[in-house]
Formats: C-alpha cells, sequence, structure tokens
C-alpha cells in the first residue's frame, strides 16, 4: 500500500458517506463511494431492460462501466437502490469491480466507504470504521433526505426499502455487510452530524 487506506463500511442511510467525505477531507486524502460502482452497474441493466439479478447480464454491465456512468444523475431513488443491491449479490459483478477498487486505493491512499471495503476490498487497512444507527433512526434520516430534495416520500415504506435492501446485503454469501472483526463499531442513532464526525476523526486519530 502506498498511502492510508481508512475503510467506511455500514448499513444504508447511517451516514457513512458524509463522515467518509469529511474524513477525507481532513486527511487530504481521494475519496470513493463505492456505493456509486453498484449503482451504476444496476442503473446499465435497467437502462437495457435487463434483470439485475441476472448474473451475465450485470457481470457484463459492470464489466463495462466508464466514468460517464459513474457521473450520471439518476443513480438514487428506489429503482436504483434495489438494482444497486441486486447487482452487488452477484460474485461475478463484485470480482469485476474489485481491482479498480483496490488500484483507486493504492494510488494515494484514500477513504473508501461501502459494505466489504474493511472485509474484502482492504482487509489490511489500518483504519476501520463500521458506521451504524437504528432501522428508525436511518429511516428518519433518508425521509429528511428525500423531503429536503422535495421528493414525497410515505415514512414507513422508505423504512421498508431500507430493511429490505439491508437485508439482502446482509444475506448475500458474497461479501455480505458485516463489520470486519478489527472494525470501530460506531453507532450514530444518538449523535448528531458534527457529534458524529468528532467521534470518527478521535476513532481514526487513535488509530493512526
Ligand atoms: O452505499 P450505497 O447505499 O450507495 O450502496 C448501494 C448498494 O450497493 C448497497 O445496498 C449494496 O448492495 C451495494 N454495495 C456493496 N458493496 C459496497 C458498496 C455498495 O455491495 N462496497
Amino acid at each position: 500500500m502506498t498511502g492510508l487506506v481508512i475503510a467506511v463500511d455500514g448499513p444504508a442511510a447511517a451516514g457513512k458517506g458524509t463522515l467518509a467525505r469529511r474524513l477525507a477531507t481532513e486527511l487530504g486524502l481521494p475519496y470513493l463511494d463505492t456505493g456509486l460502482l453498484y449503482r451504476a452497474t444496476g442503473r446499465r441493466v435497467l437502462d437495457a431492460a435487463g434483470d439485475p439479478r441476472d448474473p451475465a447480464v450485470a457481470a457484463a454491465a459492470a464489466r463495462a462501466l466508464t466514468p460517464a456512468d459513474l457521473a450520471r444523475s439518476d443513480l438514487r431513488g428506489p429503482a436504483a437502490d434495489m438494482a444497486a443491491s441486486a447487482v452487488a449479490a452477484i460474485p461475478a459483478v463484485r470480482a469485476a469491480l474489485l481491482d479498480w477498487q483496490r488500484d483507486f486505493g493504492r494510488r494515494h491512499g484514500a477513504v473508501l466507504d461501502g459494505r466489504d471495503i474493511g472485509t474484502v476490498v482492504f482487509p489490511e487497512a489500518p483504519v476501520k470504521l463500521f458506521v451504524t444507527a437504528s432501522p428508525a433512526e436511518r429511516a428518519r434520516r433518508r425521509w429528511l433526505e428525500l423531503q429536503a430534495k422535495g421528493t414525497a416520500a410515505e415514512l414507513s415504506v422508505v423504512a421498508a426499502e431500507l430493511a429490505a435492501r439491508d437485508a439482502q446485503d446482509r444475506q448475500r454469501a458474497t461479501a455480505p455487510l458485516k463489520p470486519a472483526a478489527d472494525a470501530a463499531v460506531l453507532d450514530t442513532t444518538e449523535l448528531d452530524a458534527e457529534a458524529a464526525y468528532a467521534t470518527a476523526l478521535a476513532l481514526v486519530r487513535q488509530r493512526l
């Protein structure tokens, strides 16, 4: 490894993206939102009217990803969320995206957020955070985000979608969502964004 790699994993809407991005800025490291790779893969499959659960179709989409796919504006929302989680359960998709993530992290070090950074992509990372919050709090935060974007959504529907996606991510056979044995678990249920960030930064500094 040529630079510091920090792995930030956790379930959906736990605030790990915000934390990871701020940590990267603070430490002068590149940042990679690895969920975008799965979202863009799922989106390519949906665009071609394919089934995101079809291994051959999904793996071909993952291998064909371009930087432009990652910059699309339609990678969020219920359909993209579930398509991402469906393609992410396919081993050939994960294999197709692995080297790219490793190359990114190895070039200059990086903060990467996702589900399997500390367990699979960079098991040797010196700093691993597993950021979580209660299901109700995560649903509330995602609902507030949608409100802020002007997207009408029922809280109960948002909660059900998050629960379904997390269950799929936790139960898959390949690279399931779980904390690495040596990860620091940060539960942000009772913390606001500032307190969560201060706690995360302290945990990182303890490990450097
Ligand atoms: O982090 P985000 O919610 O954008 O990720 C979308 C989906 O991509 C997740 O629900 C998960 O299925 C998948 N993912 C993954 N491994 C990662 C990052 C994301 O399986 N490292």
